[in-house]
């Protein structure tokens, strides 16, 4: 009898910050891997074989795959999964949880991605079903961990340019920061419970506080400790108004800043009882903020 090979999986977003924390994964569990991205993958590995490309164009290897995993944009691996003729009993892909949190957003742009999304995991599911493939669709909250993120990231590159950070006094919406290492374990948990065939999963992080409290532990994880000024909200606003007028912060829409009141919480036990998911409290480094 001839001893079964490695595992091989087919990954999409390789060069992103949820792709190279399950690349690591893949790697440390013998996986055979083959990436596709524009950029390359952040990390040399072993075992691992790049394809430089990108969707809709991407041809796969006239190959076999125990797992495709798609770590980019949803709408374009759906379209392209839809398209392809790829043969792997398992697909997992992430999503987000915004699908939920901006169905009902005021402005219609918020409101036009959440319903991809949706649109976007319902191909999926029905591409995997009509292929006999089992699909698992997994929604993050807001991601922190790999020093790249668009989010705590940026308030962190913010914060040490200026000594400070401002928010609303009223920012105090909960959130559950989650990290890239606990999603991509989740993904590989994903292949091998029978439960996740056909299920989508919200992968919160392991604890929910107030916006302020989160900011104030990514001030406090920086070396130059800056300072976190809280302001009357109707005076952030009009001095947020201003700078939008004025053509600043294009990367902060005003539904971005509503929501700082707002609770954007997750239940985690459907992803701790089908997939064993265990993620961390939320304790930043300065290493997982800021990439030198
Ligand atoms: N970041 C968050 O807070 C967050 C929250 C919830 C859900 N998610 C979801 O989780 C997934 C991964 O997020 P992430 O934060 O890891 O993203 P990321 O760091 O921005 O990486 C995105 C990846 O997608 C690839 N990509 C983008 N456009 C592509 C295209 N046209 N063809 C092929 N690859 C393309 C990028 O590769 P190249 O540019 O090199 O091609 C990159 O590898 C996404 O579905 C995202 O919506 C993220």
């Amino acid at each position: 009898m001839t001893p079964a090979g490695p595992r091989r999986a087919l990954v999409f977003g390789a060069s992103g910050q949820i792709g190279d924390a399950l690349l690591g994964r893949l790697a440390a569990t013998g996986w055979q891997v083959d990436a596709v991205s524009r950029r390359p993958p952040a990390t040399e590995r072993a075992m691992l074989r790049w394809h430089a490309g990108g969707f809709p164009d991407f041809v796969a290897p006239d190959e076999c795959f125990d797992a495709v995993f798609s770590c980019g944009p949803l709408d374009a691996f759906s379209e392209w999964y839809a398209n392809a003729s790829l043969q792997a009993p398992r697909v997992i892909a992430f999503g987000s949880t915004s699908l939920e949190t901006k169905r009902s957003a005021g402005d219609p742009g918020e409101r036009a991605l959440a319903a991809t999304l949706a649109a976007s995991e319902a191909r999926v599911f029905a591409m995997a079903h009509a292929r006999g493939a089992a699909a698992t669709l997994l929604r993050p909250t807001l991601v922190y961990g790999a020093a790249r993120d668009a989010s705590l990231s940026r308030i962190a590159a913010l914060a040490r340019r200026t000594g400070l950070f401002v928010l609303p006094r009223d920012a105090r919406g909960l959130r559950q920061p989650v990290h890239v290492d606990d999603l991509a374990a989740a993904a590989i948990a994903a292949l091998d419970s029978p439960s996740a065939a056909g299920q989508a999963y919200a992968l919160p992080g392991g604890e929910s506080l107030p916006y302020d409290a989160m900011v104030e532990r990514v001030l406090a994880a920086l070396p130059e400790r800056p300072r976190l000024l809280r302001v009357p909200s109707p005076l952030f606003r009009l001095a947020l108004a201003a700078a939008h007028a004025g053509g600043r912060l294009h990367g902060l829409p005003a539904g971005a800043v509503a929501r700082m009141r707002d609770d954007l919480v997750f239940d985690a036990s459907p992803a701790i009882r089908d997939l064993g998911y265990a993620p961390r409290e939320f304790s930043p480094t300065r290493e997982m903020l800021v990439a030198d």
